[in-house]
């Protein structure tokens, strides 16, 4: 067999074949498969074939009561992001933070960095796309300069690996981006699939022989897919998102993957002339531009982890000029939004069908959880028919094909924070936890959303300026 041997790879999901094609078969992607070469030893999963026949050795087997050297965590202090990891980075383990360029990592990994070497660890900072000068600078902006983090530009994983073997042992690598790696064990240019997978194997490899944790820096695509790097993570412990909107200032990190802790939870960060700064209380953000008494808003008590988040959801419902009207969503699900709508026009009699709806999640801020329904479906109603919510009024509750309301987890929490906020009453599924909060008491449980399609008609007459 041809010791270099030439394969074609698609550089969105890193599928190997061996002729070139339009299209990826594996993950459907067009103009992503490249040719690249692999120098015959295996690295970078390369066929079979390629990797060393050398006869495997043993290895010591060890059970799982044995010593651990030190505490598997290390804390960096700032709080969202410690929530964020579950509690700290884990030693021996390997990380991954994607974003879109320019929403802020670097920013929130030298602030970590900062941090953590404050605190007595000690901290290595790599980076591959900034010089030094440059770094420095970024640190001299968000007043880190006097932290003893050790700095290096550089891009080689020999290199990087030999300067991280000398002296004490790194309690914290941070390698600033995997996409500007390359090893001498494969022959294709940085950012390649190969290179990248080459790379971060060969860190990952690194991070757990000696026990420091490593953070890998990764761009991600315009649609949201960690370009070349999406193959690393299956290989890291973690991998954390960092999003944002364009125009707003705050940040949110969020878990993606996690084995070492939840991966439900969210850090929330805000931009500022000074780095990042942490938002303890983000309801209080995201229910900042808040206007009460318009139709068509509905906040929504909802929870991200173990946090509850309070939102605002706006719903716009026009006459549709269009044949076939429009539904955008900004925000939310648009599949469950045409769930909401669906239930409402066939189990409560309200018609959107000539109707163009808009639907906008308050401050950019993105919702996961099926508890939005029923705040959805107020929102919906409320614009329709042109009458406001009770402006100190929450909502959650999920519904079903069926028009049903049914009970959603943490209705108490969700209700605490509402109170925390200055909410009054909720409107909420009857569920069976016992509830305490005083609140709970001025709750309105409906069975069906055909119940709270009914009470919001009945409010333009029974209460009129509620
Ligand atoms: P950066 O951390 O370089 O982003 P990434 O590493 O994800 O590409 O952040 C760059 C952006 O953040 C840039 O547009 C400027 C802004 N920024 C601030 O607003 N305040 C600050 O203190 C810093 C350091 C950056
Ligand atoms: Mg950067």
């Amino acid at each position: 067999m041809a010791k270099n041997r030439t394969s074609f790879i698609c550089q969105s999901c890193g599928a190997v074949t061996t002729r070139w094609a339009g299209k990826c078969d594996s993950c459907g992607e067009w103009n992503t498969i490249v040719e690249e070469g692999t120098s015959g030893n295996g690295i970078g999963g390369g066929p079979a074939g390629l990797r060393s026949r050398r006869k495997g050795r043993p290895v010591a087997l060890a059970s799982l009561d044995g010593e651990i050297e030190d505490a598997p965590r290390i804390a960096s202090g700032i709080a969202e992001l410690d929530r964020a990891t579950g509690g700290g980075f884990v030693r021996g383990s390997a990380l991954l933070v994607g974003g879109d360029p320019g929403i802020g990592k670097s920013t929130l990994l030298m602030q970590a960095a900062a941090a953590l070497a404050r605190r007595g660890h000690r901290v290595v900072y790599v980076s591959g796309e900034e010089a030094v000068a440059q770094v420095r600078l970024r640190a001299q902006r968000l007043g880190a300069s006097n932290a003893p983090v050790e700095l290096a530009a550089e891009t080689n994983v020999e290199d990087i690996l030999a300067t991280l073997s000398e002296g004490k042992r790194p309690d914290l690598v941070i390698l600033d981006s995997i996409q500007t790696l390359w090893t001498d064990l494969a022959d294709s240019a940085p950012g390649t699939v190969t290179q990248v997978r080459a790379s971060a194997q060969a860190v990952i490899r690194h991070a757990k022989s000696t026990g420091s944790a490593v953070v890998l820096v990764g761009h991600v695509t315009k649609d949201g897919q960690i370009a070349g790097p999406r193959v690393v993570e299956h290989m890291v412990d973690g991998v954390l998102y960092f999003e944002g909107e364009g125009g707003h200032h705050y940040r949110i990190l969020r878990t993606v993957k996690n084995r070492f802790g939840p991966t439900d939870e969210i850090g929330v960060f805000e931009m500022s002339d000074k780095g990042l700064s942490e938002v303890s209380n983000p309801s209080e953000l995201f229910l900042g531009e808040r206007h009460a008494k318009t139709p068509g808003a509905a906040v929504f008590a909802g929870m991200e982890g173990t946090r509850p988040v309070l939102v605002e959801i706006q719903a716009l419902v026009a006459p549709s000029p269009l044949g076939t009207p429009r539904r955008a969503v900004v925000g939310w699900d648009n599949a469950r939004l045409s769930m909401v709508l669906a239930v409402l026009e066939s189990h409560c009699g309200v018609r959107f069908a000539t109707n163009d709806v808009y639907l906008n999640v308050a401050g950019g801020y993105r919702i996961s959880e099926p508890a939005a329904d029923l705040a959805v479906a107020a929102a919906l109603v409320s614009s329709l028919s042109g009458i406001a919510l009770p402006a100190d009024c929450v909502y959650f509750g999920e519904i079903s094909l069926s028009g049903a309301v049914r009970p959603v987890a943490h209705a108490q929490q969700r209700l605490k924070e509402a109170e925390k906020l200055g909410f009054a009453q909720a409107v909420m599924p009857v569920g069976p936890e016992e509830m305490t909060a005083g609140i709970a008491g001025k709750s309105y449980q409906p069975s069906t959303l055909a119940d709270l399609v009914a009470r919001i008609a009945g409010s333009r007459r029974g209460r009129p300026e509620d």
